[in-house]
């Protein structure tokens, strides 16, 4: 988990002295690159020239994340000779739910975007330009994992493989999409520079099913519950992208399900004490990344007419609700302490971030950010030994994958 930079970059004729993305309206367009380590960004910073170097911005700890895994053990996994639980009707079953391939003539763009971008206005604007970024990011992030593991597993678990395979371009169309959103603010991800430069972070099999497990369903439910909202509440709708997560929300609900049925036959990963210790331990960080993440950005959610923790907490609970179904254990989220605790950690990051701002030389602002480091750690200990909730009482034999709405 280094801390990474991300470069902005004109590729055109056109260049930028501007902070990034300030001047993008006036008909400059912009790629936007990230890379992982200071020789790839002296190298990026060295072409751009140096008013391209002075655009970069700083990608932290809770930036969207790369994942890579062990691609033997899962295919060791996914062995239906070794692994006696893999129920193979159920993944044909969902195979063919994937293969129906319901969003095929969704994500087709209209007019709409282009002039909605351009009414889009002051902080919003690039509030608004983060948001698409960091969602494509994290977007093309699940389809370079699912692509590769679609690849592996070709051989040990044709059916599995293939839904890999289909997950994959469901990821593919929705960062492709929100790439597109950024073409309307005259911004482009270059993705391919992405996948080469950005560093992955290793987890093994169990961890990468827990962690995009979570990451599926909260991902579902924020979509779901932004697109509700505005629903409700059109005068906010000032992009038309909302308008798509209904149906692009159960893509990610489908992606979740499967992650349950994986979970479901490698019972190894939800039946014991550790099982139970881990599952606790993801919850919590992603339910606090989010939580950090999203109370740094509070105008765009306020842009949109949501209260950022009012929205975030429905969120947590509906995840958790949903996770504990298949997790052995879940947090007590729902108890007023879980979000007093949220909310000490969301001060404590505000004043980190406040020494990263201070003109002090490094040692300094290291110096006076241990205290800090150590009170938010002590905080996410205290939280993740709250009294857990007891879960996963789902019956493996009934379980089927179902729609949550
Ligand atoms: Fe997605
Ligand atoms: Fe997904």
């Amino acid at each position: 988990m280094a801390t990474e930079m991300a470069l902005v970059k004109p590729i055109s004729k056109f260049s930028t002295s501007s902070p990034i993305f300030s001047n993008s309206r006036y008909g400059k367009f912009t790629t936007v690159r990230m890379s992982s380590t200071s020789q790839s960004t002296a190298k990026a910073a060295a072409k751009g020239g140096k008013k391209a170097a002075k655009t970069a911005i700083k990608e932290t700890l809770l930036t969207p994340r790369f994942y890579t895994t062990d691609f033997d053990e899962m295919e060791a996994l996914f062995n239906t000779e070794i692994n006696k639980n893999l129920n193979q009707s159920e993944f044909e079953a969902l195979l063919q739910e994937f293969k129906t391939d319901y969003n095929q003539t969704h994500f087709v763009r209209n007019k709409e975007f282009k002039e909605a971008a351009d009414k889009i206005d002051g902080p919003l604007r690039q509030i608004f330009v983060e948001f698409l970024e960091r969602s494509c990011t994290a977007e093309f992030s699940g389809f370079l994992l699912y692509k590769e593991l679609g690849r592996r597993l070709k051989k040990t678990n044709p059916v599995v493989a293939e839904i890999f395979s289909l997950m994959s371009r469901d990821e593919a169309r929705h960062a492709g999409f929100l790439n597109k959103g950024l073409s309307d603010f005259n911004l482009a991800l270059d993705l391919g520079f992405l996948t080469k430069a950005r560093k992955y972070t290793f987890f093994k099999p169990k961890f990468i099913f827990y962690a995009t497990y979570l990451s599926e369903k909260i991902g579902y439910w924020r979509y779901i519950t932004i697109y509700r909202h505005l629903k409700e509440n059109p005068e906010y709708q000032c992009y038309p992208i909302f308008k798509y997560f209904e149906n692009w929300c159960q893509d990610e609900n489908r992606h979740g399900d499967f992650f349950s049925a994986l979970l479901k036959a490698q019972p190894q990963f939800l039946n014991d004490w550790k099982a139970k210790l881990w599952s606790r331990f993801f919850c919590l960080s992603v339910y606090v990344t989010m939580y950090l993440n999203d109370c740094q950005r509070t105008a765009f959610y306020e842009g949109i007419g949501l209260d950022t923790k009012e929205f975030d907490m429905h969120v947590i609970i509906e995840t958790n609700r949903t996770t504990a179904r298949i997790f052995p254990a879940v947090l007590d989220v729902e108890n007023p302490e879980f979000k007093r605790r949220l909310d000490k950690m969301v001060e404590i990051n505000e004043q980190l971030l406040a020494v990263g701002e201070t003109s002090d030389i490094p040692l300094v602002k290291n110096l006076k950010r241990i205290p800090l480091i150590a009170a938010l750690a002590s905080e996410l200990l205290a939280t993740y030994l709250m009294p857990p909730i007891e879960s996963g009482s789902v019956d493996f034999a009934e379980f089927e994958p179902q729609l949550v709405y």
